[in-house]
């Protein structure tokens, strides 16, 4: 398609972009703005290896388009700490042994971060209707986090790290 102008807040940046509508916000992100800490697993909404946050709400990039996000903040892996100083989230992973290869960890952390702000505003999930008895069980955070899938299996690692950020 013709490339049409669009302008993201990334991380706090501002970006305007020129690009072919077609493009998703996975290579928007990866390929046009150069963040390429938001990995690319299937492409295809399978895996969670792409999660950002878009208007502070979870989603997986490779499933929409940059240009429905027009004027809208993204926050992507980059926008959390630094190696030096390491986002609670990102040091929670660490201390926890959360991740193995890494390959998915931007996305488990995006998706984590997620996770934690649904139940703190009570949306419920499939698992529970009602969060005053179950709030931040293991089961509550696994079934929020099962569209993030781990190659080297480290689940019980990223439970653990999820849960240690919140306690
Ligand atoms: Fe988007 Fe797998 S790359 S869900």
């Amino acid at each position: 398609g013709t490339p049409v102008p669009i302008t993201l807040t990334v991380n706090g940046q501002t970006r305007r972009l020129t690009l072919d509508p077609r493009v998703t916000l996975l290579d928007a992100l990866r390929e046009k703005v150069g963040l390429t800490g938001t990995k690319k697993g299937c492409d295809h909404g399978q895996c969670g290896a792409c999660t950002v946050h878009v208007g502070g709400v979870r989603l997986n990039a490779c499933l929409t388009l940059a240009v429905m996000h027009d004027g809208e903040e993204v926050t992507t892996i980059e926008g959390l700490g630094t190696p030096d100083d390491l986002h609670p989230m990102q040091a929670a992973f660490v201390e926890c042994d959360g991740f193995q290869c890494g390959y998915c960890t931007p996305g488990q952390i995006m998706s984590a971060l997620g996770t934690l702000d649904e139940l703190e505003r009570g949306i419920p999930s499939h698992v529970t209707a009602d969060l005053e008895d179950v709030q931040y069980s293991d089961d509550e955070v696994r079934e929020r986090m099962s569209g993030n899938l781990c190659r080297c299996a480290a689940y019980p690692n990223i439970i653990a790290a999820v849960r240690g950020v919140h306690e």
